[in-house]
């Protein structure tokens, strides 16, 4: 794709607001690359699609077909390395993520912006050096939970003195070495079962030296999975006492220096609001900024449609292995699903954005 993609002033954290015209054929190439490096896991979450189907058959990326992918949109700003599954399994995500710090690569050479989220349990300390090593921008850690019981309940395994014990020996040696990056978050995703967790949480990044805590919006699909269900869901049905506990965690984190917010908007309390919109996902600008590869190289439209809909040869756009990303990003499907997202009949996994969850 063209080598202009990213205005070196763009914030690689708010990429999406490169966009400018919103049509059925995109002008500009992606400026953001989610790679899903793997599709195994070693938790069983019952917040995630994973843990109650098989989406495609397990499988890592390969190193050349990561290549092929990212060496054709070299100055994209942001790569997330991360889909539905546990990226610390795959043994050459240093490889990976060294190809995409290279100097040279990147707006203004300094190179892509690099991040991707892992349950943790792999964290050990004998990896820390060689990933703050790789140049990593951002670790982010899903831990769910402020206390080992209810993270058993979330996330299925007994682990999380291991993970709290991993991130702690991680910024010990950051602050001992003076290592900036990779920025250390932890994030809880908003369940109605888990967010009087939220104060003792932002108490526990302060102790274990992270300062950014983010509460993540749950996705889920007509159906429900697990404690993916309306009923755990946190929007447009907050109790007062949990506005409460969210006002008292921001005010606790901001005794401590960590700072609260939410996927989507800064305010957690504002991404659990319905917008006035009555038709909200057609705000999204995903399908003009971003582009989403599975282990397989199949083209999804966001990270968002493989929690909000089942089935993903509904809402396949493309297969890296088979065609260029130019040809994916302004193919037939690519146009059509673009086209159908600014009506009033958008594609099946975007019928819930903004309605069900906040985008
Ligand atoms: C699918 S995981 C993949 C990366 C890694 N395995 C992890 O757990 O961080 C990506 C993110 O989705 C979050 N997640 C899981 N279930 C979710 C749901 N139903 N809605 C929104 N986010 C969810 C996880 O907590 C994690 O932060
Ligand atoms: S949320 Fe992450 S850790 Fe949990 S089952 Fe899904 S991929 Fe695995
Ligand atoms: S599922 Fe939601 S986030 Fe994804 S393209 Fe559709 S509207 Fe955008």
């Amino acid at each position: 794709m063209s080598a202009t993609n990213a205005s070196p002033a763009l914030d690689a954290r708010r990429y999406f607001e490169a966009v400018s015209g919103r049509d059925s054929v995109a002008e500009a190439p992606p400026v953001c690359l989610y790679l899903e490096v793997t599709n195994r896991c070693n938790l069983l979450c019952e917040t995630c699609p994973r843990t109650f189907e098989a989406l495609e058959p397990p499988a890592d990326m390969s190193m050349e077909l990561f290549r092929r992918i990212v060496d054709q949109v070299p100055n994209v700003a942001r790569v997330v390395l991360h889909g539905v599954g546990e990226p610390m399994l795959v043994k050459h995500l240093p490889d990976m993520i060294r190809h995409l710090k290279q100097p040279g690569r990147g707006a203004s050479g300094r190179g892509t912006h690099v991040l991707f989220n892992t349950n943790g349990t792999l964290l050990a300390p004998r990896k820390h050096r060689e990933i703050i090593d790789t140049g990593l921008d951002e670790l982010r850690v899903s831990l769910d939970a402020a206390e080992a019981g209810t993270f058993l309940k979330v996330r299925g395994k007994d682990m999380f003195d291991r993970i709290v014990r991993n991130v702690s020996a991680f910024t010990n040696l950051q602050a001992a070495t003076g290592a900036a990056a990779p920025v250390v978050s932890l994030w809880l995703t908003g369940l109605k079962e888990t967010v009087d967790q939220l104060p003792e949480f932002v108490r526990l990044a302060a102790r274990i030296g992270v300062r950014e805590v983010h509460l993540q919006r749950l996705v889920f699909d007509e159906q429900g999975f697990g404690m993916a269900r309306p009923d755990s869901s946190l929007f447009e049905q907050t109790r007062a006492e949990e506005e409460a506990v969210i006002a008292d965690a921001q005010a606790i984190g901001r005794a401590l220096g960590v700072t609260l917010d939410a996927s989507g908007a800064t305010e957690p309390g504002l991404s659990l609001k319905r917008t006035a919109d009555d038709k909200p996902w057609a705000t999204c600008r995903r399908p003009w900024s971003l582009m989403y590869f599975t282990a397989h190289g199949r083209a999804l439209p966001c990270c968002i449609a493989p929690f909000s809909a089942r089935g993903y040869e509904n809402y396949t756009l493309g297969d890296a292995t088979q065609q260029t990303l130019r040809d994916i990003w302004n193919s037939p499907a690519y146009q059509g699903f673009r086209t159908a997202l600014l009506s009033d009949a958008p594609p099946k996994p975007c019928q819930g954005c903004g309605l069900r969850w906040s985008l």
